[in-house]
């Protein structure tokens, strides 16, 4: 096609040229037209010498002009745009296709429009400079995490959606199976057990670009249903070796992305989780030096977790009903090797070989060394209450342990909270592109929906008449 992209017209001043986009705005003065023309590149004017191609277009109208580019004069020229020098004189115009009204402004930042409305037409919002922006940001963090990782001889892996529970803490989502009535795949929480399952299987240095799905109460910084992570895993590593990746990973990110960020302190603190507790009464604290500055990072490593938390009868880690310790990050997480002694005589002074990575006052990572014994791996189990089917349901990682496990470690920073902070967003919706609402509403498709009586009679389910979600 000859398609000229909008940003490129500034260097063509003399040229005839064909532009294709979105009328951004019609403005009109006597006989003359102008309208703005919009690409994913940037906004250009044309002018409409004989106002006759203002009769047939409207707003977001889908147009295909040819014209011939001139030099504005000096005081007409636009600073604010990339083709602010140069205007289009249209020759020839084509509708190629009509548009509604749009819903709400996009010419705006779209921060006062009603959330559901955006979502619903979430492909106009997109449509906005800022949501285009923070898009095109995403891909570029994604692609530089991408390389920068193969570059360290990391193996990209995609690992199953439809798998067994995977325990992180929140509820699972669940799907039915047909070919087995009655049993159901879950969604993964996060790769965790495929990825240790990686390193006995001999990668020894793997990454994944995501999806991970959780049934829990949203925030502002945490997705219902699906958010993304970066997630990680090494053979024969110690801790150090996974804060140092991490730390070289993100700040050569920053200094490439975002050059006009600074970072708070390099390298990064390394604190630890007792007396970050106790000097800031969170195990996030935001360490900005002036939090007016919406350029500062301040990234930290929070360590020496405890293994385990003591629960109330009310929190009981996955409802076993028994044990008093639930895991403070994961169920694989390695006690620190000089605490194992306790593990039998007092479990809640056992230091966990956990790494939480925080950044202006949010978790953006989390990872650990991994239990790589056996022995260990069920002592963790008894002592979180699992009972006997419950540990069946882990049998395969302990199995797998049994044929030759490296030593191994890893970590998954959140890609949406990271970028959220990052793009100084109010909220992770911002920079997902089909975010879910806090009804659990997804973007434009609206799911969820009804399944229908055929489609439950073939997954021999009945859905009963009550419809309260549970507490
Ligand atoms: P964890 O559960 O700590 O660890 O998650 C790691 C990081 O993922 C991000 N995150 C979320 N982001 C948006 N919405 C959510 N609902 C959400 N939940 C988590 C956070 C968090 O720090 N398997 C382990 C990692 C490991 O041990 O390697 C895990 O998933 O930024």
């Amino acid at each position: 096609m000859n398609r000229t992209a909008i940003k490129d017209t500034v260097n063509k001043v003399g040229e005839t040229v064909t532009v294709y986009g979105w009328v951004n705005a019609i403005r009109k003065h006597g006989k003359i037209a102008f309208l703005d023309l919009r690409d994913r590149s940037g906004l250009v004017q044309a002018v409409d010498l004989t106002g006759e191609a203002f009769k047939k277009i409207g707003n977001e109208y889908v147009l295909k002009v040819v014209g011939l580019i001139k030099s504005r004069p000096e005081k007409m020229i636009n600073p604010k745009i990339v083709t602010g020098t140069i205007e289009i004189e249209i020759k020839d115009i084509e509708v190629i296709s009509t548009s509604l009204e749009s819903p709400f402004p996009l010419d705006t930042d779209g921060y006062d429009i009603n959330e559901e409305s955006r979502i619903k037409y979430r492909y106009l919002d997109l449509r906005r400079p800022r949501m285009l922006k923070n898009m095109l940001i995403r891909s570029e963090v994604t692609s530089f995490i991408r390389n920068f990782l193969k570059d360290r001889g990391f193996i990209e892996v995609e690992t199953p959606i439809l798998t067994k529970t995977t325990p992180e803490g929140a509820r699972d989502f669940i799907v039915p199976s047909r070919l087995q009535p009655g049993k159901f795949y879950a969604l993964p929480q996060s790769p965790q057990q495929y990825k240790q399952l990686l390193m006995v299987a001999g990668l020894e240095k793997y990454f994944q670009i995501a999806r991970c799905f959780r049934d829990e109460d949203p925030r502002h910084d945490r997705a219902y249903g699906e958010f993304t992570q970066l997630d990680l895993e090494m053979s024969y590593v110690e801790q150090e070796d996974i804060l140092n990746l991490t730390e070289e990973l993100f700040t050569t990110l920053v200094e490439k992305l975002f050059p006009e960020k600074h970072l708070a302190q390099k390298p990064w603190p390394r604190l630890k989780y007792h007396e970050v507790i106790k000097k800031y009464g969170s195990d996030k604290p935001d360490l900005r030096k002036n939090k007016e500055d919406k350029n500062e990072l301040a990234f930290a490593w929070i360590l020496n977790f405890p293994l385990f938390t003591e629960q109330s009868e009310k929190d009981y880690f996955h409802g076993s009903g028994k044990a008093k310790f639930a895991p403070s990050h994961h169920m694989f997480t390695a006690p620190n090797p000089d605490d194992i002694a306790l593990l039998d005589k007092d479990p809640l002074k056992v230091r966990g070989l956990q790494h939480d990575l925080v950044l202006n006052g949010y978790e953006v990572g989390g990872g650990s060394i991994r239990i790589h014994d056996p022995k260990i791996q069920e002592k963790v189990f008894e002592l979180i209450g699992f009972n006997k089917e419950q540990k069946a349901q882990f049998e395969h990682l302990l199995t797998a342990f049994k044929y030759g496990v490296p030593p191994h470690g890893g970590i998954a920073p959140g890609i949406d909270r990271l970028l959220m902070v990052l793009l100084n967003e109010p909220s992770l919706r911002e920079v997902m592109a089909y975010p879910t609402l806090s009804s659990g509403q997804t973007s434009v498709l609206n799911a969820p929906s009804e399944a229908t009586p055929e489609q439950l009679a073939e997954l021999h389910i009945q859905v009963s008449r009550s419809k309260k979600p549970a507490k």
